[in-house]
């Protein structure tokens, strides 16, 4: 399918994470950012002009009308990865979508469904996976050197003026810290223990009706818990710690971004470093360019199943705290 050299991507919406994302593509190499769309003309514009783009649209109808786009990133509010995850598959636009994936697991099943029937490649931008430090603790626990996990304990909180209208405290956006910024230590869990036995959570719903804090406890077989935290609230250390049976693991702050990891073994501490200079959005976009020079529709490490059991932990702790969307 894919005989050039280079790989053109297109860019749906012209927000923050776009933004970064436009930086970090800069740093792929054969990768050109070749169109992006904004629900306005102007926008769209002065973002086509910062990161050289050679097209701009006022739409998103009209990015993936254009033959010469291979693969589309979606970067809107998490309410509208579905609309625009299918409107990219149906005119055959490969997708790289923001996490979370969609708003609920029939969603998600959708949008995989209509993956496969257009065969076209689609893939949740969790970025995190494909960063090196976090590669370097998989394959720690991959390897059992440090034996059998027995307990993870992760957080991930921020804070931001409050606004009301913001994707971040609105509702009808999405809003919330669980599907936000939680979704990175749950994805940590998920990533290093696997999909648990047993789901507690609790949360403090605030006046736009999200949840400004989340408290998660996964349990699994032989007594190997997960202690999760979320908020949008207050600063937190955004740190994971890994327990195992001969040491541990500290991915140091944020972990869910490019950063260091401590290992500590025989009571001896060792700092590990990854040399990034990027935001770090550079090596998931890497992988999709391979899954596509190799004609797949899905990706090898983010695969369908891993985003269907992400999206079911979400599901399930959104039940327990009684938050729902329309
Ligand atoms: N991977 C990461 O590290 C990371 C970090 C931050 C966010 N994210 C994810 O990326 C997505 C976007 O986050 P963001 O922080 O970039 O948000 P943002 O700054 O608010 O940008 C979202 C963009 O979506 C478009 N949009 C379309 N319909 C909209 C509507 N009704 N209201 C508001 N915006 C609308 C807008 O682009 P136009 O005006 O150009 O159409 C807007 O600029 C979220 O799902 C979030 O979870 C990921």
């Amino acid at each position: 399918m894919h005989s050039k050299k280079h790989i053109n991507w297109g860019i749906l919406g012209c927000g923050k994470i776009a933004h970064k994302f436009s930086e970090d593509l800069k740093f792929v190499p054969n990768a050109k950012l070749y169109a992006v769309a904004s629900r306005n003309l102007k926008k769209a514009q002065n973002f086509a002009n910062a990161h050289n783009a050679n097209c701009f649209y006022g739409n998103y109808k009209e990015l993936v009308a254009n033959p010469d786009i291979d693969v589309i990133y979606i970067a809107t509010p998490h309410v509208f990865h579905y609309e625009h995850t299918l409107l990219c598959l149906h005119h055959k636009k490969a997708v790289l979508c923001e996490k979370p994936f969609a708003m609920n697991l029939s969603q998600v099943e959708e949008m995989i469904t209509t993956a496969k029937k257009n065969n076209v490649f689609l893939m949740e931008a969790l970025w995190t996976y494909f960063l090196p430090h976090y590669q370097y603790v998989l394959d720690i626990v991959t390897s059992k050197e440090l034996g059998s996990i027995k307990k993870l304990k992760a957080d991930f909180g921020f804070t931001t003026t409050f606004d009301p209208k913001s994707r971040i405290f609105n509702k009808k956006l999405g809003g919330g810290s669980l599907l936000d910024v939680g979704i990175y230590p749950l994805f940590a869990a998920l990533s290093t223990i696997g999909y648990p036995e047993d789901i507690k959570a609790s949360a403090t719903i605030g006046k736009t009706g999200v949840d400004e804090n989340c408290t998660i406890q996964l349990h699994y077989k032989n007594g190997v818990t997960a202690s999760l935290f979320s908020t949008i609230t207050k600063k937190t250390d955004t740190q994971a710690i890994l327990e195992f049976e001969n040491g541990s693991i500290l991915i140091n702050s944020r972990f869910h971004e490019p950063s260091s990891v401590t290992i500590t073994k025989n009571g001896t501490s060792e700092l590990i470093e990854f040399d990034v200079t990027t935001n770090g959005y550079n090596f998931e976009a890497i992988h999709v360019q391979e899954m596509l020079l190799d004609n797949r529709i899905e990706s090898n490490i983010m695969s369908f199943e891993k985003s269907l059991q992400l999206i079911n932990l979400l599901d399930a702790v959104r039940e327990k705290i009684g938050l729902h969307y329309t």
